[in-house]
């Protein structure tokens, strides 16, 4: 069934589990890009990215898994980039917006594509990410590029509106099992909260769906103590591969306590990110949720 998002005029689907899970999935692997690689060479809305990931650091002891790109985060940062997608026409994307995204990985690809179109963009995972993150923003952002072409006067003029598009780009660690969610993430005293919140393929192990979805709400629960900005809900966003079933199941079950939850149709997304081949997008809604954890 069609329902409108609150706030938002954008028809999306309530979720039904069981329709995602009783179609063919393509096998899609784990879902890396290539493991194997130290850099990836991608093309995201027609612009090269030359992203660095470790293959040792993914192989060693303990949760690593964002030392490589995963296949869903290419195809998230291609869809949010074209004007057409739904989050733009709705507005809950506008150049003004603030995006948090959690578990980015070392890749930083959706905050380098989106962060010169919205007002500010903070990436944010466990500190295990911090050198290759920074290297990758670093390298791909607009201010690098600027130094290598254009006349003089062009490159001074770039540099200073280059400069101001790389500063909307940080990372910050977080941890959701360790860190508080606060509005010092935003990375300006002025900004408060976030319009949007972005998680890529961040739902793999039962035992990280609590703190996930934790901080998912903490996060999107700034808003309420924003008064610029308080009838503006935050907009949760999740994309997943789908591979375990019962894992889906236990992140919609805690995700829906907190959220109302929408299912992106797939007619809305790019044919990459549809049920078929296996990926699905949701976006949420803090509903009248338990106390924040931190608040207690
Ligand atoms: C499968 S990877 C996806 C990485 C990236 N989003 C991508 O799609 O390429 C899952 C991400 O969740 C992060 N993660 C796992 N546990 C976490 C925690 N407790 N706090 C913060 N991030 C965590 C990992 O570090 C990793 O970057």
């Amino acid at each position: 069934m069609a329902k409108v998002l609150p706030a938002y005029k954008i028809q999306l689907h309530f979720s039904k589990t069981f329709l995602l899970f009783s179609q063919d999935i393509p096998s899609q692997n784990l879902g890396f890009v290539n493991p194997k690689l130290v850099t990836l060479d991608l093309n995201i809305a027609g612009k090269d990215y030359v992203i660095h990931q470790s293959p040792t650091i993914l192989h060693r002891p303990g949760s690593t898994t964002g030392a490589v790109v995963w296949k869903i985060t290419p195809l998230v940062a291609d869809w949010l980039a074209a004007s057409g997608n739904p989050l733009w026409t709705s507005n809950i994307l506008s150049s003004s917006s603030a995006v948090l995204e959690l578990g980015c990985g070392i890749s930083g690809l959706v905050g380098l594509v989106l962060a010169p179109s919205v007002g500010r963009y903070t990436l944010t995972d466990q500190s295990y990410v911090a050198r290759l993150v920074e290297k990758n923003i670093d390298e791909n952002s607009p201010l690098r590029n600027s130094k290598q072409t254009g006349t003089t006067s062009q490159k001074r003029k770039g540099k200073s509106s280059n400069v101001q598009a790389k500063a909307n780009l940080q990372f910050l660690p977080l941890d959701w099992e360790l860190d508080e969610v606060t509005p010092a993430l935003t990375g300006s005293d002025q900004v408060k909260s976030f319009d949007l919140v972005i998680a890529c393929d961040c739902i793999y192990n039962d035992a990280l769906i609590q703190p996930l979805v934790q901080t998912c709400a903490d996060a999107c629960k700034l808003r309420s103590i924003d008064k610029n900005d308080a009838e503006r809900p935050t907009v949760c966003l999740v994309a997943q591969q789908l591979r375990d079933p019962e894992i889906f199941e236990g992140w919609i079950k805690e995700f829906s306590k907190y959220f109302r939850v929408w299912r992106v149709p797939d007619k809305a997304l790019s044919e990459e990110l549809r049920t078929n081949p296996g990926f699905v997008v949701h976006l949420g809604i803090l509903q009248n949720a338990p106390e924040m954890r931190h608040q207690s």
